[in-house]
């Protein structure tokens, strides 16, 4: 009998990005006492589940995405007693926890890694990807496929002082393991179980639709395609062998809970990822909405929004997928711009409207929602000066890729300022002391958005009108109804560019979602399946009554509603 309960689909799960949230030793650097001593603050917005981006031993390369011993903790964060302490408090509140595991790769740092290249011989040479290189017309030696890193670049480094590569999907310093070797799948598998059994609650693997390569190891043929290689290493032949079989060693053995963060996914596969007879994954996060405002994905090469894209990311996948497996709902995270400043929003003019709205049309719908921390605050992206302040590796590699494109230094910065990570990764903003309240006085490792003065935790707790308030009343109503909880839902108006709407329905209760998603007012006409006098407002972010529900509505910018439907 399965010992699996599925509490994941009543969860509320709040991310952590434990290098910016709270420095508890004024070191510059976020750390376990300082999360700790936040935790009532998290189980008071509605949360009900926290998952910790990366907190092993790490050089940092990645911030943590690099890891250097997956049974660790990163000494800056704090100690294992630390980590214990902090997964007592937590379950004390109810709050359940949820680690990052970062199996596509390691650190190069990694005692696996040094091994495999100080010996040839040795058995961790299999668990990575090391290939001869090749020689072109002109005898020059160059890298085994023509694949390229998501990070640009090429995907192959070469081991010093040989003809050999080790293969990187990502930075240098982050070498893709071999997921053919059996070893290194047992390996995982002892990890998981390893943080289960000191109370772990569940997982978020990281980019996990990477594991399985397609061998042999070939050049991409395609022209110019932006990223090299991804049909071969995409939703690999093995990926879905290699999701049950963790399930079977590890996962299933505990009431867990997973969420892959894919990359590109194809449809149907993202579908098999998630479907509960497949027994893989239990959702994935899918960011197809998140790239209606920059081309092919690339968050710093920005286009204007597209709302028809969004609505497709967004709903599509609840639409696809209600009834046989699960969906996560997610606006930002350590990766991503911060909402209220993207999706054409002027921020200065709609922060609050933008944010609640965004809210609403996100959390309302069918699955589990994840919020980034700040999100709940409406925190905005910070107007860095320089590229040395920005201190995401990944920016510095596409400002000089863009150079190399010949895109004028100015234009370059301005692009990356827009997209960057590091709008993610600005200290969280507790108050308007010195560095926002994030620690007492030193110099944190990411620089503070200078807006923290407006926008902080202390001035929204101390407001009714403030979005963490607004946060707050949305959760509890979400957790509090069964339709919102777990109903289905059905698009409306697809094509249109301002309005977004879709209902949710369970048994004979149905609810209409609409918002406008603009900063000019628009007209929104009640669907024919709607009856005007069976419709009253159960939630709003801005002001709006009963007597204002009409056939044809005229929206404010960023106005959402929550319209319930009496059937008389
Ligand atoms: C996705 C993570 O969210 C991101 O921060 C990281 O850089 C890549 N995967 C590589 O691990």
């Amino acid at each position: 009998m399965s010992v699996r309960t599925g509490w994941y689909r009543n969860a509320v799960i709040y991310q952590i990005y434990p290098l910016s949230f709270m420095d508890s030793n004024n070191d510059g650097i976020g750390d376990i006492p300082g999360i700790i001593s936040k935790l009532d603050y998290i189980k008071d917005l509605g949360a009900t589940a926290i998952w910790f981006s990366p907190l092993y031993p790490s050089p940092w390369e990645d911030y943590g995405y690099d890891v250097a011993d997956y049974r660790g903790i990163h000494p800056a964060f704090g100690t294992m007693e630390d980590f214990e302490q902090l997964v007592a408090e937590c379950h004390a509140r109810g709050l359940r926890v949820i680690m990052d595991a970062v199996f596509n790769h390691t650190s190069d740092k990694h005692e696996w890694f040094r091994a495999a290249l100080a010996d040839k011989d040795s058995k961790y040479r299999d668990y990575y990807i090391f290939r001869e290189g090749r020689r072109d017309k002109e005898g020059e030696l160059i890298p085994p496929t023509n694949w390229t890193s998501s990070f640009t670049g090429p995907a192959w480094e070469r081991v010093p002082g040989t003809d050999e590569y080790y293969l990187h999907l990502f930075a240098p310093g982050q070498p893709d393991l071999n997921w053919e070797n059996p070893e290194v799948r047992a390996e995982m598998a002892d990890i998981l179980r390893f943080w289960m059994d000191k109370g772990v609650d569940g997982f978020r693997f990281d980019v996990f639709n990477l594991f399985s390569k397609t061998y042999p190891l070939r050049d991409d043929k395609r022209p110019a395609a932006f990223q090299k290689g991804t049909n071969y290493y995409v939703d690999g032949p093995r990926m879905h062998e290699f999701l049950k079989e963790l399930n079977e060693n590890a996962l299933s053995l505990y009431d867990s809970f997973t969420v892959g963060e894919s990359y590109i996914p194809d449809e149907e596969h993202a579908h098999r990822y998630i479907m509960e007879e497949s027994g893989e994954l239990d959702m994935i996060f899918d960011f197809e909405h998140l790239t209606s405002d920059n081309l092919f994905g690339l968050k710093m090469i920005p286009k204007p929004f597209r709302l028809r894209q969004f609505k497709r990311g967004l709903l599509g996948p609840q639409i696809r997928y209600h009834g046989t497996g699960w969906n996560a709902l997610v606006l930002e995270n350590h990766d991503v711009a911060r909402s209220v400043s993207r999706f054409g929003i002027n921020t200065k003019k709609f922060r609050y409207e933008a944010a609640t709205f965004l809210a609403m049309v996100t959390f309302l719908g069918w699955g589990t929602p994840f919020i980034y921390q700040g999100e709940e605050i409406g925190m905005t992206n910070t107007r860095f000066k320089n590229l040395e302040q920005m201190k995401d590796p990944v920016s510095r590699f596409v400002f000089d890729t863009m150079r190399k494109l010949r895109i004028p230094a100015k234009a370059a910065f301005a692009m990356l300022r827009a997209g960057a990570r590091d709008n993610a990764r600005t200290p969280m903003q507790w108050d308007s002391t010195v560095n926002a309240g994030f620690n007492t006085g030193a110099a944190p490792w990411q620089c503070v958005n200078p807006d923290y003065r407006k926008i902080n935790v202390k001035r929204d707790l101390e407001s009714e009108k403030s979005v963490y308030r607004f946060y707050q009343r949305l959760l509890a109503l979400r957790m509090s109804d069964e339709v919102l909880l777990s109903g289905d839902t059905v698009e409306y108006y697809p094509d249109d560019r301002q309005i977004i709407a879709y209902s949710r329905t369970l048994g004979g209760r149905r609810y209409l979602i609409v918002g406008n998603f603009s900063g000019v007012r628009a007209d929104f006409i009640m669907p024919g399946d709607f009856e005007l006098d069976e419709l009253s407002i159960k939630f709003t972010n801005l002001d709006r009554t009963d007597t204002e529900i009409e056939e044809i509505m005229q929206m404010k910018p960023y106005e959402a509603l929550l319209l319930e439907e009496k059937r008389k």
